[in-house]
């Protein structure tokens, strides 16, 4: 009965047909290291975990999804939906626990999985740096620190000169601004600051960090025959003001859709990270090393933040979620048009840069939202291939519920959700419709060029 249910649920809603999207269009899942492998206890995430009140009922990732002892489950699962990309972070603290010292069996162990997912036809698109630092970065002073940028660099050349050719894209880090916002403004990941002042170094040693790491790949892997891409995983949002007539709010949303979204990218392009919200914060700096290093835009979507001014926090900025809109279980908006709206403004500041959509993805323990928000943002994408954009892939966030950072356990963005006592992966209705539509598009009739 469960499982006739399960079909008819799934079958349902799927309209492949109306999203158009090409046939040779890319899907993928999404995960981070720290969130799925478990027993990371040489990162900066696990003192912290390990802190009294900053994780939701107290979670750790000790267990985390288990996932080196659940590979072949996860791969099934993977062929099942007909994924083709496969993104994965390697752990810097687990390949480099202390200063300067390789657990070569570890990196072995990634090595081992990269050739068994390229086995079975899954690409591995491979994070370097998601949120989690060595203990001994962090106790320098992580991304504040000014040995970062060269710590980072020494560990990219041991685990990239290991891996080499068997991967072809790489992210060198993700979400700068989730690291900037949850790490030094709202306290809820370390080093735990709450100083808006303070953003401007750690944002600049990453796009040192990261313009050293993309040098780093090109010279170490490129030949005549194999040409890996670099990229970055932006996390961009929607900031819109709460009183759209208001100049305040209005200036507000803007500097925030400037300072947050633009400022990393746009030095990307141009050398200059330089930023003023007066009173508050600035920036500038050049780093002329991170012109070009970017030969992808990895976009993170997920929502939209309604922005308005409130003395009486600090920093006096209010983040607020739009009346009576449609939300996620962690009170996110559901908002498409915002990938629209980020798509576009992409496309016009870095014209005819391949994109991928790297995460994308909702808290839905019910699974009621969660088809639906999948066809929605795939609509988006297929009416951007429609006008031209060069959106090659979509990764969507996640293959099974995880440790979700600060929320630890309680927010559930797996297509699979976990059995309690067994990790046994359960797929959830929208696990099916996203293998339709992958079907389905796979199986269109090639588009005459
Ligand atoms: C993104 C993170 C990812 C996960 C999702 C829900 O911002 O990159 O690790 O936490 O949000």
């Amino acid at each position: 009965m469960k499982s006739l249910l399960f079909f008819l649920l799934s079958m349902t809603t799927a309209h492949a047909d109306t999203l158009n999207l090409p046939s040779t269009f890319h899907f993928g899942v999404s995960t981070a290291a720290h969130q799925i492998e478990g027993n990371n206890i040489h990162s900066d995430w696990w003192e912290w975990e390990n802190t009294p009140g900053k994780i939701k009922n107290g979670g750790t990732s000790l267990i985390a999804t288990d996932s080196w002892n659940h590979v072949d489950e996860d791969i099934q699962n993977m062929l099942y939906l007909g994924v083709d990309t496969y993104r994965i972070s390697i752990e810097w603290a687990k390949i480099e626990p202390k200063e300067g010292q390789f657990d070569e069996e570890m990196l072995d162990r990634y090595v081992a999985y990269i050739d068994l997912l390229k086995k079975n036809h899954i690409e591995p698109m491979v994070t370097l740096h998601h949120f989690t630092l060595p203990q001994w970065v962090s106790h320098k002073g992580g991304w504040e620190w000014d040995g970062i940028r060269t710590a980072f660099n020494h560990f990219v050349e041991h685990a990239v000169g290991r891996i080499g050719n068997r991967v072809t894209l790489w992210i060198t880090i993700n979400e700068p601004l989730s690291i900037i916002s949850g790490g030094y403004i709202s306290n809820i990941f370390p080093p735990a600051k709450n100083d808006l002042g303070s953003i401007g170094l750690p944002m600049a040693n990453m796009i040192r960090a990261h313009a050293d790491a993309y040098h780093t790949i090109h010279k170490l892997l490129d030949s005549a025959t194999f040409k890996p891409r670099v990229g970055l995983a932006h996390h961009l949002r929607i900031f819109d003001p709460r009183r759209p007539k208001n100049p305040v709010g209005k200036y507000l949303a803007k500097e925030f859709d400037s300072v947050f979204n633009w400022a990393i990218p746009d030095a990307l392009t141009t050398g200059k990270f330089a930023f003023k919200v007066p009173f508050l914060a600035k920036a500038d700096y050049s780093i002329p090393e991170a012109v070009g290093t970017q030969d992808f835009f990895g976009l993170n979507y997920y929502s939209r933040d309604i922005l308005d001014v409130n003395l009486r926090v600090s920093p006096p900025i209010e983040r607020l979620v739009k009346k009576d809109s449609a939300v996620s279980d962690l009170n996110w908006e559901i908002y498409p048009e915002g990938m629209d709206r980020l798509l576009t403004e992409i496309r016009k500041r870095f014209p005819n840069m391949p994109i991928w959509l790297t995460e994308n993805g909702i808290a839905d323990k019910t699974d009621s939202q969660r088809a639906k928000f999948i066809e929605d943002h795939l609509k988006v994408i297929s009416k951007q291939i429609a006008t031209g954009a060069p959106i090659e892939g979509y990764c969507h966030w996640t293959l099974n519920d995880n440790f979700e950072w600060a929320e630890g356990y309680t927010a559930h963005f797996g297509l699979y959700s976990l059995e309690p006592k067994t990790l046994k992966r359960l797929p959830r209705p929208s696990a099916g419709f996203y293998k339709k539509i992958i079907q389905d598009t796979r199986s269109k009739p090639a588009v005459p060029q």
